[in-house]
């Protein structure tokens, strides 16, 4: 009596059969989102910087291209992609979902890991949109970015993070733009804070979770699965019309 309805696939969320590249992978939100897609009959590959991340993500999807892949390096990014298109035939869409939050009072904020946050969170992520862009040209394609909720609200110690982060959602902006014409949709996701091995850290002082969950309407931090909903949106037909939007999934943490 208790038997679960049988799994419809609603052809407006319609990923089944698709290709799919994510970059960071092996992290707490782009496995999470790997997992989603691959349910749902996507064919993906995979990268990330880190290999024993990307191994615990690639042994849960075996059907899936994994590469070891530093995203700020152009000529391994440029590989990646053709071994995608090589594998899979064509790409139908690319999540980024790669990213360093480091925090420090402005005062101090080493300048080494400022460049880096700013290497690793909007420059890569313009190589990456536009690397695979140029495998889209003929059939268009989606592009998704995370971004964050620091994309709009400004936290104290987050000026590299929160610059990064509102310079990505705003280039979502312009390349939606420029490349509107080959129907090339670029946007991004806007997560509320989540625990995942980028937050675990900061999140164990009690102080810092309170404060997090406190901010947030929904009164509770976020979790990787409440991004799939949107992220599958933005991949399917139906976020056909859907372009340069930066989508917040924050439980209302940005009403604030
Ligand atoms: N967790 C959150 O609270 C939260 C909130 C808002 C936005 N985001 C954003 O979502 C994205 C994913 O975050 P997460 O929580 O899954 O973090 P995570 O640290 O769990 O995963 C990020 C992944 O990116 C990979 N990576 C880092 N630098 C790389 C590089 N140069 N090349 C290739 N891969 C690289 C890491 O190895 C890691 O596996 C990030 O952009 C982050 O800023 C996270």
């Amino acid at each position: 009596m208790n038997r679960k309805p049988e799994a419809v696939t609603d052809p407006l969320f319609d990923v089944s059969g698709n290709t799919y590249l994510i970059a960071g992978a092996g992290g707490g939100l782009g496995k999470v989102m790997a997992r989603a897609l691959s349910e749902r009959g996507a064919r993906l590959a995979l990268f990330d910087i880190d290999e024993a991340a990307l191994e615990h993500v690639g042994a849960a999807i075996p059907e899936a291209l994994t590469r070891v892949v530093d995203m700020t390096d152009q000529d391994a990014l440029a590989e990646m992609v053709q071994n995608t298109e090589n594998r899979f035939g064509r790409i139908d869409g690319a999540i980024n979902a790669a990213g360093l939050l480091p925090m420090a009072a402005a005062a101090t904020f080493d300048e080494a890991v400022f460049r880096q946050c700013i290497d690793v969170n909007l420059t890569a992520a313009f190589l990456f949109s536009r690397t695979v862009a140029e495998h889209m040209r003929d059939a268009g394609g989606r592009i998704v970015h995370i971004a964050s909720v620091s994309s709009f609200v400004a936290n104290p110690e987050y000026a590299a993070y929160a610059s990064s982060k509102a310079g990505l959602a705003q280039m979502v902006r312009v390349l939606a733009r420029e490349w509107a014409p080959q129907n090339i949709l670029v946007n991004a996701l806007g997560p509320a804070l989540t625990e995942t091995p980028l937050t675990r850290d900061y999140l164990a002082d009690p102080g810092f979770r309170r404060n997090a969950i406190s901010a947030i309407p929904l009164g509770r931090l976020g979790e990787a699965d409440d991004l799939v909903g949107a992220l599958l949106l933005l991949l399917s037909p139906g976020g056909g019309f859907i372009t340069g939007q930066t989508i917040y999934v924050d439980g209302g943490r940005t009403l604030v």
